[in-house]
């Protein structure tokens, strides 16, 4: 993150760090090393277009703008994606989930239940979903859509889809809701949707109540009924013509669990709660079940935090199909621990 010449910052385990000592030695060099940057993928970045979003060559995202819109100087992040594979056991070893909650997600990812991850900036949603996507049984065909590939999907048939930014004239933009219709003409089985950030909700929603079980996306929330009602504002924003109604039963119907994620404030990532949706209550209000839900959290010495996520003493309403898979996963494990 270089916020003008002078301020150069970093992200380590979570955490902002200033690059101490680290500076450009102008406004006009910091310029020249972006429109170098810019230059070598092709793209301009000046007075008529003073902002860049832009994907480099190794895969990390630049979005730079410019003076007089940046006060301070020339504005720049740059996102590396790590592409490190990561297994429940490390998940569950950093603390961002429970042994019997990780259990209870397999079994979600076997039974083909359609999850949205939640969560806000950086609070480890894509990792969330890269996990769960290790977790996928063989057999289907999975079709992947994202604005910039980085889920890592170690799985024998997928097809991976990327959006394309729209060019300098505003032309040849291919959107996720193109690759999202796309996908569904290509027979998927499982539909990934890297984020849902604008009306291709509206497709991912009917991928879901068509019988593509199993489907996953991530959004922008802060709580599981904040995300529905996310959804619902994006989905809103296509041209489909659906009454709200019809639209909030769509999404209840399509939306099987919310995992809700977020980064705390000792830099940690946790899952806060896994919850199952119901349906609709008779003021048309989403009736979202906690299944899991993060305890009390602790702040111990060093800052440190700790929590537990704990079973809310909720039966998730499709206990049957565990019992009938006979999966080793008895209803004493819903059942509230007393602390
Ligand atoms: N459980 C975790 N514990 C520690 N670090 C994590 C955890 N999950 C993710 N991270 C790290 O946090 C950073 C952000 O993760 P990630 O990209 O998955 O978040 P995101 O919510 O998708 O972000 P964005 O809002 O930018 O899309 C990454 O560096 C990732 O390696
Ligand atoms: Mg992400």
């Amino acid at each position: 993150m270089i916020n003008g010449p002078d301020e150069i910052f970093f992200e380590r385990k979570g955490k902002i760090e200033r690059a101490e000592g680290c500076s450009f030695t102008s406004e006009d060099d910091l310029i020249a090393a972006v429109n170098a940057i810019a230059g070598s993928i092709g793209r301009r970045i000046n007075n008529e277009e003073p902002r860049l979003d832009a994907r480099l060559k190794d895969g990390s995202r630049i979005h730079a703008v410019i003076p007089p819109c940046s006060l301070k100087g020339t504005t720049v992040a740059i996102r590396k994606f790590t592409q490190s594979k990561i297994t429940m056991k490390d998940y569950i070893k950093l603390g961002a989930i429970s042994p019997d909650a990780a259990n209870f997600l397999e079994i979600c990812m076997f039974l083909g239940k359609n999850i949205l991850v939640s969560g806000g900036t950086g609070s480890g949603k894509t990792t969330l979903l890269s996990l769960l996507c290790t977790r996928i049984p063989k057999g289907y065909r999975l079709i992947v859509i994202e604005d910039a590939a980085e889920l890592v999907v170690d799985y024998e048939h997928v097809v991976r889809f990327e959006t394309r930014m729209a060019d300098e004239q505003g032309r040849y933009e291919v959107s996720m809701r193109d690759l999202l219709k796309s996908a569904l003409r290509l027979r998927p089985d499982r539909i990934i949707v890297g984020e849902v950030r604008g009306s291709e909700g509206m497709e991912l929603i009917q991928a879901m109540n068509t019988g593509h079980k199993g489907s996953m996306g991530t959004i922008h929330a802060n709580s599981p009924n904040d995300a529905l009602v996310r959804l619902e504002a994006l989905a809103m924003g296509s041209d489909a013509k659906i009454s709200e109604k019809a639209l909030q039963y769509s999404i209840a119907g399509a939306i099987d669990m919310i995992i809700q994620i977020s980064r705390l404030s000792d830099g940690s990532r946790r899952i806060l709660s896994i919850a199952e949706v119901r349906g609709l209550d008779k003021d048309y209000n989403y009736v979202v079940a906690p299944i899991f839900e993060m305890g009390n959290l602790v702040r111990g010495t060093e800052g440190k935090l700790t929590g537990e996520l704990r079973a809310s003493g909720e039966i998730p309403s499709f206990m049957h199909e565990i019992e009938d898979n006979k999966i080793p996963f008895p209803r004493a494990k819903f059942f509230a621990k007393k602390s």
